[in-house]
């Protein structure tokens, strides 16, 4: 049994947090947002996450799980981990006051005791904070040297929101960075003995290496989805050409793979945007100009718009056109909008004077927040259609699936479906009678 504290409870550091101690570990949450902790103590997941509220009412039952606003705590762990948010600051780069105030908290705590800790990096940071901010902070508020008091190492983050708890639990591999090989060891040593039979391959390599391959990784997938986006461009300009089946013809080729090849209306969320700013940002302090990375984030700006387009061209003027948008989450199985695609289409809707009807069966709270009352809310999938001149889907869950293109008929004014997700088939939608047009799909000739 591990003594562990988390810095740091949002996505990352609650869901590891739990997984951790569902698996004996004794472990504290730390965060100065009150009223996430009172929710967390009373069980209650302070976002929607699959498993999560099951994995915290079992840990909070079984006292393997406690959560603190004091960070003082954090002297009586064996493990640190920081997994404290790294927003964008205004011109792109990483903000890292948070990342900074956690390793003053820790320092603080690791003077107070003689006990060796392991502090580990989760949170994604820019090449070199690990090296040249957290270990000299560490240094100053503990009052000793790296290796002697504590040990440090870099252990950036990958997993999904929808898909947290499984992430965390079967990785696809673990990256550990850092100099003291005697620290990498004890934390390659821990999950060895947290993931037993299913232990992931692990990366040892520099700090410099570990902040990079999360950067890396990151615009590698969004590059995958703005490349089948600008392919599928091309497809909705040739007659009877489909990108789903583009993307399944060079998915299968072992050297592309099927992931990360839904054509869409672009990506969003918390990681994408902010790490790719982060990484063209830093690019170009380096004197380098990361062209290749440039083009992915414009290619998604215009994505965004192109279900605007698509109405345009369906409607003619939007003018006081009723249009209807089924999901606004950044992506299914969460109610995180941070970033979320839902957010630039409504506002292009507005902008073109139509009125806004949503739904989402998780971010209704989030939307409202951001929308307040200048769009509509439905309370489903169907009021969201009624009297709508247009719909458009904006994220693909589950729930909106299994709508018949009956319930579409019967409800909307104007049978105007605009498959931003491409879930729905082109040809079952256009048979009932229903304008369907979808992203990547060709005009039709024959
Ligand atoms: N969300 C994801 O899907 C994901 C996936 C992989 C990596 N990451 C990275 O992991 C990190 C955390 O992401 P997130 O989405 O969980 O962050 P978040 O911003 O949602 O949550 C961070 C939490 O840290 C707390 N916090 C701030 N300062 C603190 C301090 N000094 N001590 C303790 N807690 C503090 C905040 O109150 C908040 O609850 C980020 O660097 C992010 O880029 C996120």
């Amino acid at each position: 049994m591990t003594q562990i504290s988390v810095f740091g409870l949002g996505p990352v550091g609650l869901v590891t947090a739990v997984c951790f101690a569902r698996k004996g570990n004794q472990v504290i949450g730390i965060d100065p947002d009150r009223d996430r902790l009172e929710k967390i103590r009373e069980a209650e997941a302070p976002f929607f996450e699959p498993k999560l509220k099951e994995y915290l009412t079992d840990t909070i039952a079984k006292g393997t799980f406690s959560v603190a606003d004091d960070s003082s705590v954090n002297m009586r762990s064996d493990l640190a981990y920081i997994a404290v948010g790294t927003p964008s600051s205004e011109d792109g780069s990483v903000d890292l006051t948070y990342v900074r105030n956690a390793a003053v908290a820790i320092g603080q705590s690791l003077r107070e005791t003689t006990q060796y800790q392991l502090v580990v990096v989760k949170s994604t940071v820019i090449p070199g904070t690990a090296r040249t901010l957290v270990k000299p902070v560490l240094e100053r508020e503990s009052g000793k040297p790296a290796g002697k008091g504590f040990g440090l190492c870099s252990n950036p983050e990958f997993l999904r929101e929808g898909n947290a708890v499984r992430d965390a639990e079967l990785p696809d591999r673990i990256v550990i960075g850092g100099e003291d090989v005697d620290a990498m060891t004890r934390l390659g040593n821990f999950y060895k003995e947290f993931h037993g039979e299913t232990t992931p391959p692990v990366i040892r390599t520099t700090h410099e290496s570990a902040e990079v391959i999360k950067y890396a990784n990151n615009a590698f997938l969004a590059m995958k989805v703005s490349f089948i986006n600008t392919i599928a461009n091309v497809a909705e300009r040739t007659p009877n050409a489909d990108v789903k089946a583009i993307a399944e013809g060079i998915g299968l080729d072992e050297r592309i793979g099927s992931k990360f090849l839904n054509a869409g209306l672009g990506w969003g969320g918390s990681c994408f945007p902010k790490d790719l700013k982060a990484l063209i940002r830093y690019s170009k302090t380096l004197d380098y100009d990361p062209e290749m990375i440039e083009a992915v984030v414009a290619t998604n700006e215009k994505q965004k718009q192109r279900a605007v387009q698509l109405a345009k061209l369906a409607l003619g003027s939007l003018k006081g056109k009723r249009i209807a948008i089924l999901g606004l989450a950044f992506k299914p199985e969460t109610d995180d909008m941070r970033e979320a695609v839902s957010i630039p289409l409504i506002r292009g809707f507005l902008t073109e004077g139509a009125n806004v009807v949503a739904y989402d069966p998780a971010a209704m709270q989030n939307a409202k927040a951001i929308f307040r009352d200048r769009i509509t809310y439905a309370s489903d999938p169907c009021g969201c259609l009624d009297q709508a001149d247009c719909c458009i889907i904006a994220t693909e869950w589950d729930e909106f699936k299994t709508v018949a293109p009956r319930v579409f008929l019967e409800r909307m004014r104007r049978p105007v479906v605009i498959d931003g997700r491409r879930i729905y088939s082109a040809d079952e939608f256009s048979s009932e009678g229903i304008r369907f047009s979808g992203i990547g799909l060709g005009p039709r000739v024959c």
